[in-house]
């Protein structure tokens, strides 16, 4: 098990839903060193890529991009969810499509801090279905920027999401991987990973 996964097992609540709760170190109180472990593991698992630019989304993906930023020595851009349409031209746009919380957002990212010359690090909270993860790279493919790879803290596994990115062949790079979890026994079960 890794530091992640021994957190996740520790601290980690699932409720009905196949929702995990991570509030106490990750998505509302933030555990720096943590995070820090968790900017190190990314750094350790994208040595070899050219990584000019971190990208995440608002709000959760915000604290740990942040943090793994400073491993990369790169700047990081957040995407911002937008209820408003009229904003073409300056911005580059994607729709995404939230299951949890059954709401379409625009994702949208300004042309001036994302273009082709830029090799671009995906970092985000979790990965369930992937809509978030399809806006973001969407907007890497608009900006015409290389997508080097793509971090994720916490894969639900028996969602759709991972299996769909990988099968697009990106590098995809998940610290937790949740197998299978159950709301009666709070058991939660990770998947083998090198
Ligand atoms: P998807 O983006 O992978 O398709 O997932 P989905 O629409 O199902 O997720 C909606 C939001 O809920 C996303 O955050 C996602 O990160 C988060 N999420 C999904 N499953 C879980 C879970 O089991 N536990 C927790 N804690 N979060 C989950 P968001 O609302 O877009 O962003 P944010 O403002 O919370 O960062
Ligand atoms: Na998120
Ligand atoms: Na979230």
């Amino acid at each position: 098990m890794n530091f992640l996964e021994k957190r996740i097992r520790e601290d980690g609540i699932v409720k009905e839903g196949n929702v995990l709760k991570v509030d106490s170190f990750l998505n509302h109180q933030m555990d720096i060193r943590l995070f820090k472990q968790m900017g190190q593991e990314w750094k350790r698992r994208f040595a070899d890529a050219p990584i000019n630019k971190i990208l995440t989304i608002e709000a959760s993906g915000i604290g740990i991009a942040a943090v793994a930023s400073e491993y990369f020595d790169v700047p990081v851009v957040f995407a911002k969810k937008s209820k408003s349409i009229n904003i073409e031209g300056e911005m580059y746009t994607a729709e995404v499509e939230s299951f949890t919380h059954k709401c379409r957002n625009q994702v949208i990212v300004s042309k001036k801090f994302l273009g082709p010359e830029d090799h671009v690090l995906i970092i985000d909270d979790f990965l369930a279905n992937g809509c978030a993860l399809q806006g973001l790279i969407s907007i890497v493919q608009q900006a015409g920027a290389s997508l080097e790879g793509i971090g994720i803290a916490v894969e639900k596994g028996f969602q759709q999401g991972g299996r769909v990115i990988r099968n697009l062949g990106y590098r995809l790079e998940s610290l937790a991987i949740v197998e299978s979890m159950d709301a009666q026994t709070g058991e939660i079960v990770f998947r083998e990973q090198d």
